[in-house]
């Protein structure tokens, strides 16, 4: 009730505000709605910050991290940017992950609660299902930044609040459960991380269209082989190797020759911290156990993962001694005994391939001798090699185990937890792997951003603004390009024959990328730049900043080769390499080139799902909770990118949301809204975006939603609506619970209409059941049943006969059929309408004296002459000579008569018939016979004797005139061929209605000298006027 009344101070209030606002950098913006609204200690957690950086006024670092820390400080590990998530990893358990907080946000809208991982999860759930397409979720971060904490977040997520079916469960615990299966062989305890994952991992889960999780598949990339043979101080090898030996049972240790002593082994010990505190491998092992089960491992192929890990650790303490050559000896069999009866592959050819390298000559094949430095790296190599093929090997099993054939119509949501940028102190090939793969996901990023915005405002009607940022292909290309790229110049390196060397390779790059503005080594630099490099560095200015690569082991790494003896030994692991081709003497791809073309796989991949993100940042480096150190989240922060993933989406439109959304939050800022807006939103947002006076170029108005260019109009609109809602407590304070007794009177109100609508329905129901009865009694006499319906049909009837009238007298046709009731009624409605039509016309017909005339006409005329009836529709004309065509000496001898009537004739001579054309000119006292400028004849009026007519439809007319007057030349024959009106208009003038005669057969005429003659009257095929043989005047006229 108060709002209203804010109207026309709302500028000023948010002005004032909007400062304020700004310098104390906090507002709630979205999430106060719906449930939580009620949750007070919820709400103000919430307000500590802003919870989409889209929305912070000004988008500096300093601004983005200053909100994170303001929020981390209270537990918020969450914040939008848009729908991505930037998530900071508290190293604490928050309890916010827990059944009900997943209740919550199921099917909630993603800003209507506070941040959530879950809310993003729900909103690619529900989009899937809705949309019918694919998704994925991208998960990045630096190592520890709770990557894979998040996405098991996630699948937990849907594995709580998908619908499922016994059947389904099955799959859903073996997606569950594949995580430990995979975390024990691909984690491993690093500086950075005790359960670091040291591989990428997407993971597809599969839906029907129910929304059931049916199945699942996982590609993994780049694993991090060389842990397998050394780790770093301070770090372990993979879980599994402590796990087994910790853990596994004396029978399957005995079984596998191992030692429940982790110290014993050479691969577990380099980093001298086999044993942590922080994790317990005991507990660990029985949960992989418990694991395989879950994942359908049998017992074969579980016996086969643990051989492979115990023939690892055995190869490990395969040691050497020099020979007196300085060639390698092996120490002893025993280890590589074991080794050989785990793998089950032939001792000999074993020690042969790990001493010796077989040299294919021509003819014949040349064993020679390593020394003990490559009898090391050879033995390194197949420990790896063997592997990294089971780890592939336990993917594809997994794979198996999760793989739905059922359901043909699936939709995916794909997790991808992948490294993020990686800067060390220094940094070698696989930083500089995984950091292209950052510029890969970066690139694919602005493709599927920008293309979705774009089909944002194609789709809402908004004319699409370019946007101004950093397009990073220049740096994939500098790395991936065909024969150009640092990838093909670095694989030319290791194939070319001579002697290659990192070195070489640095001199290549620096040949062939002299110019290239993202690439620079120590001699390319200029001064200053060359005091940060090192002479075998390059560095690359990657989007995300500079990381500078240390080229020892490029080769190497890239070549990753395992000499062809040793390959045939582990050939003979069918299950594991069956994939491993010796026959082959082609040179494998590349590690940089398989690893380029898996992304390219991927990124075409995930090119044709829809995107949604999370940024992981870690708080601190030591692992502490509530530790949020300033300088490492700002080189996260700059190297996830987080500033140019703002910039795109704050491009053009920060906010937009739907109508409904919007007015159903910021209705009570306007009067005409509030309590209800009863029209379409999208006139409500209208309204309401003019009452809070956003400018034309702050706002546009979509086909759903409203769009909003900057944060701090909807700051603005936010604070007003807080006031709002603060002024609505006061105002409860002091007089009553306002909400409540709204409520009440809402509760009551709906119940009234409620209870009006149900009475309503009654009635109508009722009446229904009334008509169908009547109608099937229509055709009875009228009863109480059917004296409604027939009312109804009267009425019906006689709506739609009012609109469905004819309109012209002459339309004879047009006449609703009436019902049986109204057949009588129907009939006298027809005449009286057609009289009254008459009326009408007649009425319309325009000098009154004209109907007069007709009546003069009927009077004389009806019934007796034959072509009257037609000649009744033509009007009657004033004259039909008018005065300019009569001659002018004529005019002045008969200018004191006044003419009133002309009209041309035909004049019979009274001897020999002969046609003249004349003119008749009728004045007030007499007509006139006239011939151009004479007159002919003047016949005074009083003179006139007769008029006689014939009964046939012929012209002629014989005007009798007294013979006493020696003037006159005896009666007058002519022919007119406007009778009616002449003869009309004559009678009028002269008086002489009387006077006219309508005769049968003939008509005899006077001539001057006493003499008499006849005109004769017949009908023929043709009209004629002529003389007869018998000096008659014979007039035809046609036969009717
Ligand atoms: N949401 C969270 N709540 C509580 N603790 C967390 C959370 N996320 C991460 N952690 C803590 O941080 C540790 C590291 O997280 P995680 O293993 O997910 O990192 P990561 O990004 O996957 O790192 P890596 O790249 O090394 O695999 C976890 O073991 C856990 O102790
Ligand atoms: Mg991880």
């Amino acid at each position: 009730l108060l709002c209203p009344s804010m109207g026309p101070h709302m500028s000023k209030v948010m002005e004032s505000k909007l400062q304020h606002k700004i310098a104390k950098n906090k507002a709630l913006l979205f999430a106060l709605g719906g449930r939580l609204d009620m949750e007070g200690a919820l709400t103000t957690r919430d307000r500590v910050g802003i919870q989409d950086f889209v929305l912070l006024d000004e988008t500096t670092e300093v601004a983005i991290i200053s909100n994170l820390k303001k929020r981390f400080s209270k537990d918020l590990i969450y914040t939008y940017i848009g729908t991505l998530i930037v998530s900071v990893n508290p190293y604490k358990d928050l309890d916010i992950y827990n059944k009900k907080q997943m209740d919550v946000y199921m099917g909630v809208n993603f800003f209507e609660l506070p941040p959530h991982i879950y809310a993003l999860a729900d909103n690619a759930y529900h989009t899937m299902l809705t949309e019918f397409n694919n998704h994925f979720i991208l998960i990045s971060g630096e190592s520890g930044a709770g990557k894979t904490e998040a996405s098991k977040k996630i699948l937990q997520y849907y594995a709580v609040s998908c619908p499922s079916t016994t059947l389904m469960n099955t799959v859903r615990d073996k997606m569950l459960m594949s995580n430990p299966v995979l975390e024990a062989f691909g984690n491993a305890k690093t500086l950075k991380n005790d359960n670091s994952s040291r591989f990428g991992k997407y993971m597809d889960i599969q839906f029907d269209s129910q929304g059931d999780a049916v199945g699942g598949h996982i590609l993994n990339y780049l694993l991090e082989k060389s842990r397998v043979v050394h780790q770093n101080h301070g770090e372990r090898n993979f879980h599994v190797f402590y796990q087994l030996v910790e853990g596994g049972s004396d029978d399957l240790l005995t079984q596998l020759g191992l030692k429940r002593d982790v110290q014993h082994y050479y691969y577990l010990t380099q980093g001298e911290c086999a044993i942590v505190s922080s994790i317990n491998d005991k507990n660990d092992w029985k949960s992989v156990k418990n694991a395989l089960q879950v994942i359908e491992f049998d017992e074969t192929n579980t016996n086969h993962l643990f051989r492979v890990v115990a023939s690892v650790l055995h190869l490990g303490n395969v040691h050497f001694d020099p020979d007196s050559k300085g060639h390698a000896l092996l120490k002893n069999n025993t280890e590589l005994n074991w080794v050989s009866d785990l793998l089950g592959v032939d001792a000999n050819n074993l020690k042969e391939g790990l001493t010796f390298r077989k040299i294919e000559a021509k003819t014949e094949q040349v064993l020679s001798p390593f020394t003990i430095d490559h009898a090391i790296y050879v033995r390194d190599a197949l420990a790896k090699a063997i592997y990294g093929q089971t780890f592939t090997w336990l993917v594809n099993r997994i794979n198996e185990s999760m793989e739905n054939k059922d359901s043909p119509r699936k939709t995916v949501i794909g997790l991808l937890d992948i490294y993020g940028f990686e800067v060390f102190y220094v940094n070698s090939f696989e930083q500089f792997c995984i950091n292209y793969c950052n510029e890969k996901l970066q690139q694919l990023f602005i493709q599927l951003t920008l293309k979705a915005e774009q089909e944002e405002y194609e789709a809402e009607g908004i004319e699409w603004e370019p946007v101004q940022f950093f397009n990073n292909k220049i740096i994939c290309d500098l790395v991936e390009e065909k024969h150009r790229g640092i990838i093909s110049i670095l694989d030319e390196e290791c194939l070319r024959p001579g002697d290659a060397t990192d070195l070489t390779f640095l001199d290549r790059l620096e040949e062939k990328m002299g110019n290239h503005p993202h690439f620079v080594t120590h001699r390319l630099a200029d001064k200053m730049t060359r005091k940060t490099l090192e002479r075998g560095d390059f560095r690359l200015l990657h989007y995300a900043g500079e990381v500078t690569y240390c080229v020892v082991g490029f080769l190497d790494k890239n070549n990753d080769l395992l000499y062809r003896n040793i390959k045939n030994v582990i050939c003979l692991l069918q299950e594991c390499f069956s994939a491993v081709d010796t026959t082959n003497k082609r040179r494998p791809e590349t590690v940089a080139t398989q690893f380029k073309n898996s992304l390219q796989k991927l990124t075409e991949m995930l090119m044709a799902k829809e995107a949604w993100y999370i940024r992981c940042l870690k708080s601190n480096e030591s692992k502490q909770p509530g530790q949020f150190d300033e300088a490492l989240i700002r080189h996260q922060v700059k190297y996830l990118g987080l500033m140019e993933h703002l910039r795109v989406r704050r491009a053009g439109f920060a906010y937009r949301r739907k109508y409904e959304d919007f007015l159903k939050r910021y209705k009570p800022l306007c009067p005409a809204t509030w309590p209800h807006w009863r029209g379409m939103p999208a006139d409500g947002v209208e309204v309401l975006a003019q009452h809070l006076g956003y400018l034309p170029d702050e706002y546009k108005m979509g086909r759903t939603k409203i769009f909003i260019r900057h944060p701090r109009t909807l700051y603005a609109t936010e604070d007003a609506y807080e006031k709002c809602k603060h002024d609505l407590g006061n105002a409860s304070k002091l007089n009553f619970n306002f909400m409540s007794s709204a409520t009440k009177i809402e509760t009551c109100w709906r119940g009234a209409q409620a209870r009006k609508e149900k009475e309503k329905r009654a009635w109508a129901v009722k009446v229904i059941k009334k008509f169908i009865k009547a109608y099937i009694n229509r055709g009875e006499a009228k009863s109480t049943d059917n004296s409604e319906y027939l009312a109804f049909v009267r009425q019906s009837y006689l709506n739609r006969l009012k609109n469905n009238l004819p309109k012209t007298v002459l339309d004879k046709t047009t006449w609703l059929t009436p019902p049986a009731v109204l057949t009588q009624a129907s009939e006298i409605l027809r005449k009286l309408h057609y009289r009254l039509m008459v009326r009408k016309y007649v009425r319309g017909i325009p000098p009154q004296k004209k109907l007069q005339m007709k009546v003069v006409t009927s009077a004389i005329f009806k019934g007796k002459k034959e072509n009257y009836p037609p000649s009744i529709p033509q009007l009657f004309l004033d004259t039909r000579i008018s005065e300019q065509e009569i001659n002018i000496r004529v005019l002045s001898m008969i200018r004191n008569e006044q003419v009133k009537y002309s009209v041309p004739v035909i004049k019979y001579d009274r001897n020999g018939f002969k046609p003249r054309p004349r003119q008749f000119i009728l004045t007030k006292t007499a007509a006139y016979l006239v011939e151009e400028a004479k007159i002919k004849q003047r016949v005074s009026y009083n003179s006139l004797k007769g008029i006689s007519v014939s009964n046939l439809s012929d012209g002629i007319i014989v005007i009798h005139i007294t013979c006493e007057d020696p003037k006159q030349k005896g009666d007058l024959i002519i022919q007119c061929e406007h009778l009616y009106e002449f003869l009309t208009k004559l009678s009028i003038i002269a008086n002489k209605q009387d006077a006219i005669k309508v005769v049968q057969g003939s008509i005899k005429i006077q001539i001057q000298s006493g003499k008499e003659n006849s005109v004769d009257f017949t009908t023929g095929q043709e009209p004629m006027v002529y003389k007869a043989k018998n000096g008659h005047l014979m007039v035809v006229s046609i036969n009717k």
